[in-house]
């Protein structure tokens, strides 16, 4: 084994177990690419300033991308005594250029040469989340046009509450995952800073311009103090804040879809495809993938509370502490990724029991306000509406009967004010179509914002190139 690179004051070697528990190879190897980008743009930043000749700098970058593709095609031993993916990267540099590869860290430490791998990787991650956050939606407005008018019962308490259409329940879940797309796009604005050139922790001696640097690797903005650069994971935490909204949401969708594949509620039907049988249980279809989804939340959940309280007692700048932020972050990375995915495909293959949703709407006087806003039109105040309203719902359970059963005497009993129009004013189908008022589940409203929401997902598609 060759001698580590920062060997030099010290006589003992390292302990193996100190090896193995202060490694982070084992999982910051994915950052390969990464670190490699951001030395080859290093590199070439020392050349233009003069720091390194050009001989030099062809060298280096050449050794590097040679080195790239060797971790690529699995020809790249791991080493735990390298402890972490830019030693490994450097002393496989030197090894196979020589001397000159001892050169690339100047002006450099791995204090910033991290925090640059982690923003380049996470600033790819979230243009990769961006895209599933799109097909996801994707998948949401085309169920939402197919069932733009399909009656269904909305609920509050999980009661039957009012009837809406379909479509205006999973345009629901198109406003939070367009939040959620809008959030990582804010969240990239602080991700998107270079921090390279504030070496250790107080910048360097030799003439670099991080400008430049920053051109080469697309970096709209410098980080302005070394200190808070090299000690900064704030990216980290918002990321992990919008992953975990993001499985907040896929949570209670997968909720909902579990409540509604069940008999009692049966309202829809999960493609076969995303379901799993019982080992002993023949009748079975579970429906796993929302369930796992929902249960897989609360690892990301996890993740940003692990940076968080990892973060809190730090003093600046760097300290070892701060390599903890990698399994939790690439394992939200890889949660959410998949969810988003996952629910995106199953929600493709979803289909909706129309006429169970209308039998259901029609159940539990869900009406009421309706007969109530009847009244108030013929000029009774609402709070004499609601109460007489109340009244009549109470003798319709005493009398086992719906609403719309009653016939015009009966409900002359509580008010004159009742005539023949109030038959159609309470049908479901009126009750939905009068429901008007901006942003409300009027079918004619319903189809617009899925009009709005395709032109989105089409201005978006353009800008992210899918
Ligand atoms: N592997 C470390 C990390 O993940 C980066 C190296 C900085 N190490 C150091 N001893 N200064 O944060």
């Amino acid at each position: 084994m060759a001698k580590k690179l920062w060997s030099g004051r010290f006589r003992q070697s390292t302990n193996r177990l100190v090896e193995d528990f202060s490694a982070s190879i084992d999982f910051d190897w994915r950052l390969f690419r990464e670190d490699i980008a951001g030395s080859i743009a290093h590199c070439k930043m020392l050349g233009q300033c003069g720091i390194l000749t050009e001989e030099e700098v062809e060298k280096i970058v050449d050794g590097l991308a040679e080195i790239q593709r060797e971790i690529e095609h699995g020809e790249f031993e791991f080493d735990h005594a390298l402890e972490d993916i830019h030693m490994a990267i450097e002393q496989r540099l030197i090894e196979k250029i020589g001397d000159v590869g001892g050169k690339l860290h100047t002006a450099r430490s791995r204090n910033d040469q991290i925090a640059l791998d982690l923003r380049l990787y996470l600033r790819n991650t979230i243009f990769s989340f961006l895209r599933l956050l799109n097909a996801l939606k994707r998948s949401i407005v085309n169920l939402a046009e197919k069932y733009s008018e399909t009656i269904m019962p909305g609920f509050t308490h999980l009661q039957h509450a009012q009837p809406v259409v379909l479509g205006h329940h999973m345009m629901a879940y198109y406003e939070m995952f367009k939040r959620d797309s809008e959030r990582l796009k804010d969240c990239l604005r602080r991700t998107n800073v270079m921090p390279l050139g504030s070496a250790a922790l107080a910048g360097t001696t030799f003439p670099i311009d991080r400008k430049i640097t920053a051109d080469l690797l697309e970096f709209p903005e410098l980080s302005r103090n070394s200190i808070d650069a090299v000690s900064d994971r704030d990216f980290v935490v918002e990321f992990l804040s919008a992953a975990s909204l993001i499985m907040l949401h896929l949570s209670r969708l997968s909720e909902e879809l579990v409540l509604w594949n069940t008999s009692e509620f049966d309202f829809v039907s999960i493609s076969d495809s995303f379901c799993t049988g019982s080992s002993i249980m023949p009748q079975k279809k579970n429906p796993d993938v929302p369930e796992l989804i929902r249960g897989k939340t609360g690892r990301v959940y996890g993740a940003l509370m692990s940076v968080l309280t990892m973060m809190k007692g730090l003093p600046l700048a760097y300290n070892r502490d701060l390599q903890e932020d990698k399994e939790p972050l690439f394992d939200a990375i890889d949660t959410t990724g998949a969810c988003i995915e996952l629910m995106a495909r199953l929600l493709g293959e979803l289909s909706f029991k129309e006429k169970r949703l209308l039998e259901e709407a029609e159940k539990g006087f869900i009406t009421a306000t309706d007969l109530a806003d009847y009244l108030v039109r013929k000029n009774i105040p609402f709070r004499r509406a609601h109460r007489i309203t109340g009244e009549i719902v109470q003798y319709c359970i005493e009398k086992d009967k719906k609403l719309e059963d009653l016939d015009l005497s009966e409900l002359k009993e509580f008010s004159n004010t009742f005539s023949e129009d109030v038959y159609e004013f309470i049908r479901v189908e009126a009750s939905v179509r009068q429901r008007k008022s901006f942003g409300g589940t009027a079918p004619a409203l319903v189809k617009r914002a899925i009009e709005e929401a395709k032109e989105e997902l089409d201005d978006e598609e353009k800008r992210l190139e899918i």
